[in-house]
This record gives C-alpha cells, structure tokens and sequence, in this order.
C-alpha cells in the first residue's frame, strides 16, 4: 500500500522533533573552551600533584572500568538497556561527554583527545554552578573560553584573586550535592538505584553533624585517614603559588578504598591511602561463647560515612573470615577463607547489593537492572551480629580469630570481563580480632 505523501510528512516531522527534543538534553561544550589539568597545576602544584594517579584522574582510562564497559554493551538488543550502556561516559570521561567526544561508550574504542581522557578533572568541578539532580551527573557548568580567556573558577574562598581567572564563592563546592551528582547513580530509564553513598549519607548521622563527603575525603592526606573515627585535622598552607596561607586548603587525593587502579598507574602513594582509609573504617568483635555450638561476630561501621561497602557495592565486596583453631594450631572451623583461585567459600558472610533482571535473577550488568534483590551492608555508625553455627569441638582452649577483608570486586569478574589471570585483585584487611577461648570439659 502506498502511504498519501502528507501523513509521511506528520511522520517526519514527530519523529525529527523527538530526536531534537533528546539532542536538547545533552548541552554541548566545544571542548577548547576548558583548560588543562597541567595548566591549572603551573600554579596549583600541589593540588595537582594530588589530584594526578587519583580515581578522579583515571576514571576514563581505568581498565577494570573500560572493559566492564565495554562487556556490559554485548549482546545487548533492548533499547533501554542500551541507552544506560552507552552512558557510562557521562561520569567517567565528563568533559569528553559534553564535548561530545566521547559521547557514547561504545565511543571508547576511538580515540579521543587528551584533555577529554583526563577523567574528572579542575576544569569541569570548579566551572560547575549547580546541579539540577543529586544523582546522574546532572550538573549545570559554566566553563570560560580556553586559556586566553578561562573565565571564572569557584572555590571555597570569598576573598581569593589571580591574574590568570576570575574566583567566586560557591556554596555548591562546600557542600555533599557536588559529590552526589556523580556519585549517586540511576538507571536512566528503569530507575533502579544503582549507586548511593550520597543517599545514603543524607539520612545518616554524618549529614546530621554537617559533616559532609569533602570532611572526610578532602582532608585526608598521607598518614591522616581523615575517617569517621579518626582526628579530620586543618592542612594549612598556599592554594596557589604567591597565593596567601590559608587555615585549611581541601586534599585533591581523593581516596576511596580502591588500592589497585592507582598502583597499576604507579601511584602507590594512592594505594597506601586507600589502605589507611581501609584500616580506619570498621572493627570487629568476637563475642565470647562457643559453649552452646554457636559463636557470635559483630563488625560495626566506625568510619564511613555511608555504607560499607558503598558506591558500586554490586561489585565490591567486604567478608568475614572466621576461623578457630586446637590443640597445636589444628584448624577446627574456617568460614570466609579465599582460596587460591580468588573465590570465596560457599557460606562466606559477604557485605554486598544484587542487582535483579526484573524476574528475580540476578544480574552484574548495570543496564540489565530492574530490581534490588538484596541489600546486606552495614549504615554509617551501625553494626551487624553475625552468627556462626560450630561444630563440636574436643579441644579445651580454642583461638578464635575473626577477620574483615575488602576487595573492589570478586577474581571471578575481573577473569571474565579482562581475561584469566589478568588482574589478579588484591585483598586488604580492615580489621581483625582474636580471642582465646578456655571450654570447660
Ligand atoms: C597563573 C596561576 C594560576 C593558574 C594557571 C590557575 N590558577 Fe587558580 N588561582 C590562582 C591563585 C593565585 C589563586 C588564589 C589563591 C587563594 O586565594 O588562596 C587561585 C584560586 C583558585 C580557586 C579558588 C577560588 C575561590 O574563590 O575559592 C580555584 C577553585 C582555582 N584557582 C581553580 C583553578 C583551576 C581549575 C585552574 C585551571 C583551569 C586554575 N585555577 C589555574 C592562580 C592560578
Ligand atoms: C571532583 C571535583 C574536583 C576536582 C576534579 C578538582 N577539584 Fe578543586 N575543589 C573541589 C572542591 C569541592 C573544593 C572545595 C571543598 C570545600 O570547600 O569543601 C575544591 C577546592 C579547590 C581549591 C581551593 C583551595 C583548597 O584546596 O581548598 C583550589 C585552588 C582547587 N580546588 C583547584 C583544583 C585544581 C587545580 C584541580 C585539578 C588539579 C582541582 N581543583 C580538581 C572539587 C574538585
Ligand atoms: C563528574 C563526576 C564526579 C564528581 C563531580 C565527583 N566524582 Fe568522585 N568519582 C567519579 C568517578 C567516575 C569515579 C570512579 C573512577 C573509577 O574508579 O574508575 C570517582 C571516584 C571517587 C573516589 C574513589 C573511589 C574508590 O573506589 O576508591 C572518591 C573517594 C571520590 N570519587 C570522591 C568524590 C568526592 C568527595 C567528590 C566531591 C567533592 C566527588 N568524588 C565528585 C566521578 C565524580
Ligand atoms: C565520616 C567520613 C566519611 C564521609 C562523611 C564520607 N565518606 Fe566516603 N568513605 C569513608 C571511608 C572510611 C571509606 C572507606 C570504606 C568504604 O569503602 O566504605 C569511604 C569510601 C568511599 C568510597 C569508595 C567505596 C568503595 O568501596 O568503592 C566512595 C566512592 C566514597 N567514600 C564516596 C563518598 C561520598 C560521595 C560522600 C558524601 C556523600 C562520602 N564518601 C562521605 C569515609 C567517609
Ligand atoms: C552517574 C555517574 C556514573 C555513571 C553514569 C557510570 N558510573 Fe561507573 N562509577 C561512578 C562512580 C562515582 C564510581 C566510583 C564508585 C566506587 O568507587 O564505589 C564508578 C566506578 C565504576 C567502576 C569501578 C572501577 C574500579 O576501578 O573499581 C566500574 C567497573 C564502573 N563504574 C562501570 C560503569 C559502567 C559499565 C557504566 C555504564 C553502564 C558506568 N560505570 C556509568 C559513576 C558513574
């Protein structure tokens, strides 16, 4: 049949105001109007140097991101699921993604310029003026003209002057909601809460005290962890070369609890961090009595801000190991022991989110995520009780260790999305304790 020539027309013009309509989301930047992260560090060298081997500065080049990437976008038919696929680099490339290039994931295996690959960087946080959402990276900018002209950088200072750019005072910069765009995540068309430390801060204690993610992250620095239960000292000093001696200038490390990604970059200062955030975070308790065949182990959230884990929990994992020994160190009972392969013991306590495809099945890939199965983590300043069923034992002194270890993601994932063997993921232990227990027989 053939179609009368004005109807195709309607046709035309609903279907060519609808892509109009979606191009109109995205607001595009032509990429020469930011400045370098190495210009901006000719004066601000040592936020740059800190800033430099940071997730921030690798978030588009990091290979466990890439190739997850990358695998999430095979095989995929439904168009809502690849809609939130071809989105990761909206986060982790931000000023390539505004720019245009890249402007989708599968965009990746182009190349794109350098200043677009430099990840979250100076030039796209301190142009930022709002944020229309607290979640998706929905955050309004305002960037100059390139280094002729690099217009204005907002900061925390109401009083701070440079001959290179314009400064204002932004209340957004001091606040959580800047870290939340990005750091909350949702499924763009189902929803589906995917990441939420910012949430999850929101209606916890720490937002409570005004305490928010850069009095933790942004004043860690070398051998000050900077956590919930440690001391959050003042680092004063210069912003800027020939810049006053201010109170306290905000850390650019920003470290989280991934040690791996910044070593294989060489930035082992990084890593050490991560550790010292991660040794900072929880502790644990044995509770005494094995007599009645059952043992308790309490592990509390002592210094995070959120939960632990947080941020990309389907993938991150926190366990508990257990294990009581005999009579000349005879292993009686081991619960949470990874064996050589990376894996975990089938009835390991993990600390973790699963993600359903919307039938009760559990899925890793993000765009496949319809649903939260489960969700077994523990609140900032709450504890868990977990109780371990023991067998009989003969000995009559027991030693009972308990440990809490974190990795970024199980050996599993990363021999799959990289290849055997490729990634071998570290374990760090964040907490542990140790009892010796007398039975009487
Ligand atoms: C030619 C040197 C120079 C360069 C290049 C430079 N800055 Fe600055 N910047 C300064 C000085 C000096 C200050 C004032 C420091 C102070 O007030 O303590 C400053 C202040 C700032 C502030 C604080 C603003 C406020 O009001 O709180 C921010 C943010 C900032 N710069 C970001 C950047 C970024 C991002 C870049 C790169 C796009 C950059 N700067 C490049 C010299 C420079
Ligand atoms: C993820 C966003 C983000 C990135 C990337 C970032 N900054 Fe910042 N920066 C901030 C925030 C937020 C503050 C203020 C924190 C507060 O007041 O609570 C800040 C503060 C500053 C200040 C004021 C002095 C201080 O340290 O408190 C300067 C100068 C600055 N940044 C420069 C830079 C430069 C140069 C880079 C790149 C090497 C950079 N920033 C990268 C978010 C960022
Ligand atoms: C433009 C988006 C964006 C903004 C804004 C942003 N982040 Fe991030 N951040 C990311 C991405 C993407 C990563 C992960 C990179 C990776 O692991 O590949 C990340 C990583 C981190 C990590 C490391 C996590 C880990 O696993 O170790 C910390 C800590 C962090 N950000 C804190 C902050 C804080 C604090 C703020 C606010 C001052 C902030 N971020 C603002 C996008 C952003
Ligand atoms: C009271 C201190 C504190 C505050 C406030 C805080 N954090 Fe954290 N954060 C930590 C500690 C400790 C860790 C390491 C343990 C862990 O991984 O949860 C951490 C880890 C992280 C990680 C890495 C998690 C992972 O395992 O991949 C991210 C991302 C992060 N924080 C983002 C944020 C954001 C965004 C905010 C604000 C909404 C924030 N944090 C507020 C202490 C804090
Ligand atoms: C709205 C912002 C946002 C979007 C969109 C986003 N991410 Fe992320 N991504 C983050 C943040 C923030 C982190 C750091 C979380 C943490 O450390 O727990 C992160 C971390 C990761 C990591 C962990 C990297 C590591 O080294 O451990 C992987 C893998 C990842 N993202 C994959 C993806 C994929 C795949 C997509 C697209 C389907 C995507 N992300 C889309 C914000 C985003």
């Amino acid at each position: 049949m053939i179609q009368p020539a004005s109807m195709r027309c309607i046709l035309c013009a609903a279907i060519a105001a609808m892509i109009c309509v979606s191009c109109s989301k995205v607001k595009h930047y032509e990429l020469s109007r930011f400045v370098s992260p190495e210009t901006c560090g000719g004066c601000h060298t040592d936020i740059y140097e800190q800033w430099k081997g940071s997730l921030h500065d690798l978030s588009h080049v990091d290979p466990l991101y890439r190739e997850v990437a990358l695998h999430d976008l095979k095989g995929l038919t439904d168009v809502d699921e690849l809609e939130e696929a071809q989105l990761c680099v909206k986060c982790h490339t931000p000023v390539g993604y505004v720019s245009g290039m890249p402007a989708k994931t599968s965009d990746h295996l182009k190349k794109i310029p350098g200043l677009a690959a430099n990840g979250v960087q100076c030039d796209f946080c301190h142009s930022a003026t709002g944020a229309k959402k607290p979640y998706n990276a929905e955050l309004d900018l305002d960037p100059g003209h390139g280094e002729e002209n690099p217009g204005t950088k907002r900061g925390p200072f109401r009083d701070s002057r440079s001959d290179f750019h314009q400064s204002e005072y932004s209340a957004l910069h001091t606040r959580s909601e800047i870290c939340g765009s990005c750091h909350d995540v949702r499924h763009v068309v189902f929803g589906t809460k995917l990441e939420t430390p910012y949430e999850e801060w929101k209606k916890g204690p720490y937002a409570e005290r005004g305490i928010a993610c850069q009095d933790c992250h942004m004043r860690q620095r070398p051998g000050i962890p900077a956590t919930g239960s440690t001391e959050r000292p003042d680092n004063p000093g210069a912003a800027a070369a020939g810049g006053p001696i201010r109170k306290h200038l905000f850390t650019h490390y920003f470290v989280g609890a991934n040690i791996l990604i910044p070593s294989l970059f060489g930035s082992s200062e990084q890593a050490a961090m991560a550790e010292e955030r991660l040794t900072n975070a929880a502790v644990v308790a044995i509770d005494g009595s094995i007599g009645s065949g059952t043992l308790k182990v309490v592990v509390k959230n002592t210094g995070a801000g959120h939960c632990i884990p947080t941020g990309l929990s389907h993938v991150r994992q926190i366990w508990l190991e257990v294990k009581i020994t005999g009579a000349g160190g005879a292993v009686r009972y081991h619960s949470g022991k990874l064996k050589p392969d990376g894996s975990l013991d089938a009835g390991t306590v993990i600390y973790t989110t699963v993600f359903g495809d919307g039938k009760g099945r559990p899925v890793m890939n993000v765009a496949k995520a319809r649903e939260i199965l489960k969700d077994k983590r523990i609140e900032p300043l709450k504890s868990a009780v977990e109780t371990y069923r023991i067998p009989e034992i003969k000995d009559s002194t027991l030693t009972v260790e308990a440990k809490l270890w974190y990795r970024i993601a199980p050996q599993d994932l990363a021999d799959s999305v990289l290849g055997k063997g490729k990634l071998k993921i570290p374990a760090v232990l964040m907490a542990t304790d140790k009892k010796i227990i007398q039975l009487d027989r």
